[in-house]
């Protein structure tokens, strides 16, 4: 979950690792450190904190070239300058960023400590720069194999060596490693966004690989040393638009883009002809459509909670029973694979780990699954091999927003598209698919209110609790803000489907701890009603997200969003709980774009 960038080439690397480190901080910011080779060694500089702490202590003098810069997420050993990255060898000959985890680290430090290696830091990683540095190679890329064959665990690794200036060498097997193609010069990184602002023309490496990586090109191999081939692609993103664009956070900005953001997801895909959604990533024939029986949703956090509403969309829409399940616990349960059950796997990094482990489970058992993915070109998206590109554009913010909300309306068009190949009529198509159209447009007329979501905000200051609530999809909408609220405010928030309340967590209600109830127009209207009744009963503040229209009970406060079609209506009804849980975190002070303790994208196990 940490991030790495490397250069080599003509130019000074140092400017251009800290860009790069600066573009995929969000990947990790406890810690941040640099490595340069000059004539002479390596020079190496490491510190606690942001990596503008690093940049604010860098010598005027540390220039040099080739490069390798990490920015960390702790596993093993806390945030300190001596666990930060680079870690090198005794004789500081051999520098090592590294993201993942290294499993028998344990038993690695214990043998180099029996031969008499001391050991500077807490970490797995440190492990391997002393074995690089001492097993006889030709050839750094050797070394680096020989080490790696003893290795387990996880990685994305770049390592330098002194002693042998003219290329970077990097590995992968879990975690994510890019590298672009310069003119005379190369890059490396965990993410595109750290190289995009020098080169678009970039290869992905798989699991397995290693590759050398010179000023004037680069080759790939398999840890074995068989050569392998890669077929460059290109950035679709500019270097602007990884910047916050005169936003004061990513957060905020990537809330505001949501109408663009849905726009480029529909793009191409609403078909009028026939009422329908037109999904060519997908690959299935209607023929294949028509034999699921059966959906199964996987995804971590936000990923897996878009996932909810979209198993919601699917039952309703193509009445094809759907459930969706955290991508981490699937793997462990040992699942039985059914043919005729289609896997949807969601992500917006297309790293996340335990998302990607799932996939690969079921590609092990002979199971059919498709992916709903934000970052073009990503791991995920390409396990996958078929399915829905969001189109959401970066996110930088760890926290996420356009991409739930491109989801959710990708989730949408593939009900539509399933269920107009069985029994949706075309007058629901033509419903629905108007009635995406329209989204972007209602998104825009909620933002105009920002100011009143700001208000309610303020309620909030002084609580150490807040429930959400919401029954069926709408349930789904409080388990988003209430995780938007944890993630970004520290705040406790908790979400319960609205009919479990009196089943135990009605006993923490109190006037000190207000409750978010998602209460939609629709025929549970009544039932939220009474809920609300049983929570003033106890004198518990309620605020109330709904639609426009006089509430037949007393709330401290109500924010209605325009009306949809019933089953996209949770689109829209999360879009406040987005800016509710930003303006929180803006009153309190809190690092929005850097929650503590988090990261972008979880590539660790
Ligand atoms: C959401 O705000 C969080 N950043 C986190 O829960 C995230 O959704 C989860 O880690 C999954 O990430 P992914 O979509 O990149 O797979």
């Amino acid at each position: 979950m940490c991030g790495i960038v490397g250069y080599i080439g003509k130019r000074d690397a140092t400017p251009i690792l800290l860009e790069g480190l600066h573009r995929v901080e969000y990947r990790g910011y406890d810690s941040a450190g640099i490595a340069i080779t000059r004539p002479g060694g390596l020079q190496v500089l490491k510190c606690q904190g942001r990596v503008r702490d690093l940049e604010n202590m860098l010598p005027k003098r540390f220039k040099g070239a080739p490069g390798i810069a990490h920015t960390r997420w702790a596993t093993h050993g806390e945030p300190s300058d001596h666990n930060a990255h680079p870690h090198c060898d005794a004789a500081n000959r051999i520098a090592v960023v590294h993201n993942g985890i290294i499993e028998n680290a344990a038993a690695l430090r214990a043998r180099l400590m029996s031969e008499g290696i001391t050991l500077r830091s807490e970490t797995d990683t440190e492990v391997l720069a002393h074995l690089i540095a001492a097993v006889p190679a030709e050839t750094l890329a050797d070394a680096v194999r020989q080490v790696l064959r003893i290795v387990t665990g996880t990685y994305a690794l770049a390592v330098l060596d002194a002693e042998r200036p003219e290329a970077i060498v990097v590995a992968r097997n879990g975690g994510p490693v890019v590298i672009g193609i310069g003119d005379r010069e190369m890059f490396v990184a965990s993410d595109p966004a750290a190289l995009v602002a020098h080169t678009r023309s970039v290869v992905h490496l798989d699991d397995g690989e290693i590759a050398v990586v010179r000023a004037d090109g680069y080759e790939t191999s398999t840890l074995d040393g068989g050569p392998t081939a890669k077929t460059p692609s290109v950035i679709d993103w500019t270097s602007g638009s990884f910047d916050k664009g005169g936003y004061s956070h990513y957060m905020r900005k990537e809330i505001v883009e949501q109408p663009e953001a849905v726009r480029r997801t529909l793009r191409g895909r609403i078909e009028p002809r026939f009422q329908t959604a037109h999904l060519g990533g997908i690959e299935l024939t209607a023929g294949e459509l028509l034999d699921i029986r059966r959906i199964k949703v996987l995804g971590c956090g936000s990923a897996y909670i878009a996932g909810c509403v979209g198993a919601h969309l699917i039952e309703q829409l193509a009445r094809i029973p759907a459930h969706a399940e955290a991508a981490s616990e699937f793997r462990y349960r040992n699942p039985v694979i059914e043919r005729d059950t289609l896997y949807i796997a969601v992500s917006q990094s297309g790293e996340t780990f335990e998302t990607l482990a799932a996939v690969q489970e079921i590609k092990r058992k002979g199971g059919r699954v498709l992916g709903i993915i934000n970052v073009v070109g990503s791991t995920i998206g390409r396990e996958c091999g078929r399915g829905i590109y969001v189109h959401a554009g970066p996110e930088i913010a760890v926290v996420s927003t356009k991409t739930f909300t491109c989801t959710s309306i990708a989730f949408a068009l593939l009900a539509v598209h399933l269920g107009r190949i069985r029994d949706l009529s075309t007058a629901d198509g033509r419903r629905l698919t108007r009635a995406l159209a329209a989204v972007p447009e209602q998104i825009e007329e909620i933002m105009g209110r920002e100011d009143e979501i700001a208000r309610l905000a303020e309620m909030l200051l002084g609580c150490e609790h807040a429930y959400f609530i919401g029954r069926s999809a709408g349930y789904c909408v409080a388990m988003e803000g209430a995780l938007k609220l944890k993630e970004v405010s520290y705040l406790h928030a908790e979400a319960y489907p609205a009919s479990e309340l009196k089943h135990g967590p009605l006993a923490l209600i109190t006037p000190q701890t207000p409750t978010i109830v998602v209460i939609p127009r629709d025929d549970l209207f009544s039932k939220n009603v009474s809920t609300i009744e049983e929570i003033r009963a106890r004198r518990g503040p309620v605020i109330a997200v709904t639609h426009p229209g006089e509430l037949p009970v007393k709330v401290e406060a109500a924010f209605t969003v325009p009306q949809s079609e019933p089953e996209l209506d949770p689109i829209l009804l999360n879009i406040p709980l987005q800016l509710f849980a930003y303006h929180v975190a803006l009153r309190k002070g809190c690092d929005i774009d850097k929650p503590r303790h988090l990261a972008k994208s979880v590539t660790v196990e």
